[in-house]
């Protein structure tokens, strides 16, 4: 068939620029760029003893639905000791286990159980900060040598008319307020880029470096596959801790103790960063196969991409892009253009050589099905699974989980505790947190116990995994079937074109010579759509496709998978995705 370009200035890539860029020849490619990332939110998962938190023997329990579900690697947040102040993201021992969670017993079955069944295992490796009832810190605050320095202490810039100390500069907490902290028993102030229990570690203290590189060896001896890096913007802040950052023009907030008050030109991003991540690169490289993602959130794409590093400096395998969650924040914003500029926006600027990821959620964002609407989780999962790249996939986006009511009062997460009753649901990560919805017993069968720390969606009846799995269509069903489809070459090594792009529809074109062609069509829009994307292509098409999968709210007769649908006339309900096996021409 002739796929030969009409308006080839819509074509993001002719074949031999895509091959060149993506690099996809026909070779073996490291197992990252192959296989899909599942985060799973350990506290979350699964509860194999009853406590109402998710733990590690639970994980373990579930290793076959992960092998069936067609993810290839895991992640776990934080699974380390902590006083829980950030669920986990304050480390009270780096190479340790936290008891709720299980033991390093457990930990190792379950990496020996993900490694039976084929999967990699990722930690989460949380650099920044430790939390303030680590050994270091508590050593730390009493001067005790060689932790004196571990962490970014400060004098006061003086004392008020009460007589009480006032922090170095105006730096602010993520979480919101002073970044700063003062400790009685050393007069002086820490610095914190999260909450004041979350103390940062000073990584101009050579000792910190190598303290640091070791908890990375620890694991790597464990067995694990890789990390992803946390906050790894926050490393280093400026060294003269009088300077005060700028107020942000425009801030988009009145409030100034809200962290977008200010523009963060001194705490974020500074260039000492880069060798860092390069003594990591390092210290992985010395394994085999290891890998290595950074969290860059917020940042230009310029910034982010720097994290790649280059062939003489080779950094992090890739930062991760989050570019479907900052540019397209909700259903309006989601438009068959915006889609195309915020895939572009990636791979346009990547550096030659490199490889794309897409991510469309985390522990930190809300669910897919509530920034967008329930009836896109089909369509948004297909175009991250089929696009060329790594898809990191949240756990339970792939059932189509949606973002929780959480009180006042149940609410637990600190960032959203800090704004308080009024404007706690801005901020709190709690909503997509809730419990992983396995079936329709008492908490959704995430626990045997007779609670859970966070509530359970009242949905859970409908959507959980038992009812997916026996229901003729499903988000799980069509979720597991693009694991599976994506393993073919056309998908993995094959070219990228967009033939429709309008403000309503979306369409992505996977095809390889002598392989199968596909054809994925989106109509992002909130009402149903005919389309005749001959009229609209920018690359030649043939009459007619076979449906191979369509979103489960598309209930029509004639794209039943399996049916031959005409290009000059397709149906697309709301939000919908359809994937479609062009046929060739005789
Ligand atoms: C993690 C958050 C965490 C923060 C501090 C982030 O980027 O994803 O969940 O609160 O780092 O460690």
């Amino acid at each position: 068939m002739d796929f030969s370009l009409k308006r080839p200035e819509l074509i993001v890539y002719s074949h031999s620029e895509m091959n060149k860029k993506l690099n996809v020849k026909r070779r073996k490619v490291p197992w990252w760029q192959n296989e899909i990332i599942y985060q799973i939110y350990p506290r979350s998962f699964c509860d194999a003893n009853g406590d109402g938190v998710g733990d590690l023997k639970g994980i373990t329990s579930q290793a076959d639905y992960l092998r069936a579900l067609g993810v290839g690697t895991v992640w776990l947040s934080p699974v380390y000791p902590s006083p829980m102040a950030d669920f986990g993201y304050d480390i009270a021992d780096f190479v340790g286990i936290e008891p709720l969670f299980g033991t390093m017993a457990d930990f190792e079955e379950l990496r020996a159980a993900l490694h039976d069944r084929g999967l990699k295992l990722m930690m989460d490796f949380v650099p920044n900060h430790s939390s303030d009832e680590h050994e270091w810190f508590v050593k730390s605050k009493r001067k005790e040598e060689p932790y004196t320095d571990y962490y970014i202490w400060a004098e006061p810039k003086g004392f008020n008319e009460t007589g009480e100390p006032i922090p170095p500069n105006n730096w602010l907490s993520v979480f919101r307020g002073s970044a700063w902290t003062w400790v009685e028993e050393r007069q002086q102030f820490y610095y914190h880029q999260f909450l004041a229990k979350q103390p940062d570690l000073n990584y101009r203290n050579e000792r910190v470096r190598e303290e640091m590189k070791n908890v990375l060896r620890f694991w790597l001896e464990k067995g694990v596959d890789g990390f992803r890096v946390d906050a790894i913007t926050h490393l280093f802040e400026a060294e003269d801790l009088s300077l005060d950052e700028p107020v942000a023009s425009p801030s988009g907030t009145d409030d100034p103790l809200d962290y977008g008050y200010l523009n963060h030109t001194l705490t974020l991003n500074q260039p000492e960063t880069f060798s860092v991540v390069k003594e990591w690169r390092d210290v992985l490289d010395l394994y085999p196969d290891k890998a290595m993602i950074v969290e860059v959130f917020g940042e230009e794409i310029e910034e982010v991409m720097k994290y790649y590093g280059n062939d003489s400096v080779p950094l992090a395998d890739f930062p991760f892009n989050f570019l479907l969650i900052e540019h397209l924040r909700n259903r309006s914003d989601l438009t068959g253009f915006a889609l195309k500029d915020t895939i572009d926006m990636w791979l346009d600027n990547m550096p030659e050589g490199k490889w794309p990821n897409w991510v469309l959620g985390n522990h930190d964002y809300g669910r897919v099905g509530s920034r967008f609407g329930a009836d896109a989780v089909d369509a948004l999962n297909m175009l991250v699974l089929l696009l060329p790249g790594t898809p990191v996939t949240y756990n339970g986006e792939e059932i189509g989980m949606v973002n929780t009511f959480i009180s006042w009062e149940d609410t637990q997460d600190p960032q959203g505790c800090r704004y308080g009753p009024e404007h706690y649901q801005e901020f709190s990560r709690d909503p997509e947190r809730t419990p992983m919805q396995w079936d329709h017993s008492p908490f959704a069968g995430f626990t045997q116990g007779n609670s859970t720390w966070l509530p359970v969606n009242e949905n859970y009846k409908e959507v959980n995994v038992q009812a997916q799995l026996q229901a003729e269509e499903s988000h799980l069903k069509i979720y597991k079937e693009l694991a599976a489809l994506r393993k073919e070459e056309s998908f993995t090594r094959g070219h990228v074109a967009y033939p429709v792009v309008t403000f309503e529809i979306f369409s992505v074109m996977r095809y390889l010579e002598g392989y199968e062609s596909y054809l994925l069509v989106i109509n992002t829009s909130e009402g149903e759509v005919e389309v005749d994307l001959h009229h609209h292509s920018n690359v030649e098409l043939p009459p007619s496709a076979v449906v191979i999968l369509r979103s489960v709210t598309d209930t029509s007769n004639s794209t039943v998978p399996g049916s031959v649908v005409k290009l000059s006339e397709l149906i697309l309900v709301p939000g919908e995705g359809l994937l479609l096996n062009l046929i060739e021409e005789e």
